[in-house]
């Protein structure tokens, strides 16, 4: 059945003639900037592979895929790679919700919930690619209302991927013309910075993951599904990413919380964590406050990286949190790309990954107290907007302090630059744009 509708949509697509960007031979788009290349495909809109350098100058493909785009729409697991979940991503509890007094039901396709708008979802759709250059590709989708699945009126989006030097951007850009409907997105981006092939392991646990600001997170139900609770992880406990900027994702395996954190049977991280706002007045520790100076201007909401191969991927967005998923559910089945791997390497296992996804507030339709009303629901007369960016370069983490990392210019690996400037664009919804600097002068490249 559902190949049938792939064919279908790929014929339909065809005849859209010849104004369409066509893909190159393997069937995917490819773009690429100094330093950083990537490669698309219109089904869900996915980011296929995305090559950064390694510190080395090795290109690493750092996200999880498919070598056989056949295989996307077939795959029955389906673990959203890299594409663009809608209308509305997460959860819905209880596949309910109440708008403008009517209350709509939408499929319970997670348990008793909805995930990523259920069946029919934006991952599971051919997307039109609207505009491409060397740099940048555009991909659009038209969603009719469908009152089976639960969602009144059509919403037009255009989502945007541009690659400068070391970063990728995405804005997403959406409207919902006829009547008001919930609408939240994001780009669901599953990351393994090691590509799978440090031999010592194939686990996520090596990584580091550092949220400056995140000091406050949803609490979950046994689903996964937020209780309406919003708790403040203590320094050191199984769910704060915010004291040590050089702590290991993996830090607290051992720690009887990690078992269930990410619902019932479920050990590790399926949450959302929220990013204080900028200025506010938390207490943070004193490596956390070096580390954020250093990462200057405290705009980097999310930093990822790799002691054993040096990636590091700085995240920049204008959401207010960032749902952080450890790949429990992935079973050992899901194949590796050919640009991933060792030879003793060649599936994702559970904990292989992790899913970083900048989004609002999961069911805020559903907790009015939140505040989320406005951000979540969009009708006529208003745009929905979405903008992220991933900033890589190579560090090497000193034992005593992330904040000592160096960076480096991934085009240049060997380079002793006094400075490295980049300008960062506007990621705030065009409120700001800001001049990025990495102090590197006491950079030293081990090679
Ligand atoms: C799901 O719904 C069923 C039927 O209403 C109920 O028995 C069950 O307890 C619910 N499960 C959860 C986890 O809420
Ligand atoms: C998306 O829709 C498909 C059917 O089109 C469904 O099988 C799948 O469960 C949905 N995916 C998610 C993650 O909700
Ligand atoms: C509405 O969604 C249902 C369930 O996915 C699907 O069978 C139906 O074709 C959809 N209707 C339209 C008009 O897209
Ligand atoms: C795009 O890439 C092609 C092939 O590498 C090159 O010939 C062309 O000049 C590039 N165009 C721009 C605008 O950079
Ligand atoms: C792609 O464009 C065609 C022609 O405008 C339209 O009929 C189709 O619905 C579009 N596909 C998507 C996924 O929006
Ligand atoms: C999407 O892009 C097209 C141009 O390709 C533009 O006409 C349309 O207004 C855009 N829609 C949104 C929601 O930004
Ligand atoms: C809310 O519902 C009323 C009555 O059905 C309708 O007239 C109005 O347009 C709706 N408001 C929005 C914003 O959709
Ligand atoms: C992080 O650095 C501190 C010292 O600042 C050290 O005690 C700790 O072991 C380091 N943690 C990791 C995971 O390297
Ligand atoms: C920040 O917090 C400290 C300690 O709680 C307090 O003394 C100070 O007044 C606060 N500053 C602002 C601007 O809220």
């Amino acid at each position: 059945m559902r190949l049938t509708a792939a064919i279908a949509a790929l014929l339909a697509n065809s005849a859209l003639g010849q104004s369409e960007p066509k893909p190159g031979p393997d069937g995917t788009y490819e773009i690429s900037a100094p330093g950083i290349r990537a490669q698309f495909i219109p089904y869900g809109a996915t980011m296929r592979n995305l090559f950064v350098k390694d510190k080395n100058g090795y290109e690493v493909d750092v996200v999880l895929g498919y070598d056989d785009i056949a295989y996307y729409p077939k795959d029955p697991g389906h673990p959203v790679y890299n594409s663009i979940p809608g209308r509305y991503v997460n959860r819905i509890g209880h596949a309910t919700y109440t708008l403008n007094g009517t209350t709509y039901h939408t499929e319970q396709n997670d348990g008793n919930n909805t995930l990523h708008g259920g069946t029919n979802n934006w991952s599971y759709r051919f997307w039109n690619v609207t505009a491409l250059s060397n740099s940048s590709i555009t991909f659009s989708i038209h969603d009719p209302a469908n009152l089976t699945t639960g969602f009144p009126g059509s919403v037009d989006a255009n989502v945007t991927y541009t690659l400068t030097e070391n970063t990728w951007h995405i804005k997403m850009q959406a409207v919902a013309p006829d009547t008001e409907t919930p609408l939240m997105l994001t780009h669901h981006t599953y990351f393994n910075l090691d590509a799978f092939k440090n031999p010592a392991t194939d686990l996520i646990w090596d990584h580091t993951l550092y949220l400056p600001t995140a000091h406050r997170y949803l609490e979950l139900d046994g689903g996964a599904l937020p209780t309406g609770k919003i708790l403040t992880a203590a320094p050191g406990s199984v769910n704060d990413f915010y004291s040590s900027p050089n702590a290991s994702f993996g830090r607290a395996i051992h720690d009887p919380a990690f078992k269930n954190n990410c619902g019932s049977g479920c050990d590790g991280y399926n949450g959302y964590w929220i990013f204080d706002a900028p200025g506010s007045n938390t207490t943070t520790t004193a490596g956390a406050k070096r580390a954020r100076s250093a990462a200057s201007d405290s705009d980097v909401v999310l930093t990822l990286a790799s002691p054993w191969n040096g990636i590091k991927a700085d995240l920049r967005t204008d959401q207010p949190g960032v749902q952080v998923y450890s790949c429990f559910w992935m079973d050992g089945t899901a194949p590796l790309k050919s640009t991933q791997g060792t030879a003793s390497h060649r599936t994702v296992k559970s904990d292989g990954c992790v899913a970083i996804e900048a989004q609002d507030y999961v069911d805020g339709i559903n907790h009015p107290e939140w505040g989320r009303l406005n951000a979540e629901i969009t009708g006529p007369g208003k745009t929905y907007n979405w903008e992220s960016s991933e900033t890589g370069c190579t560090v090497w983490l000193d034992t005593e302090d992330a904040i000592d990392s160096k960076c480096v210019d991934c085009e240049n690996p060997g380079l002793e630059a006094p400075i490295l400037s980049r300008l960062v664009p506007a990621v705030f919804n065009g409120i700001w744009a800001s001049f990025v600097t990495w102090r590197a002068d006491d950079m030293i490249v081990k090679a």
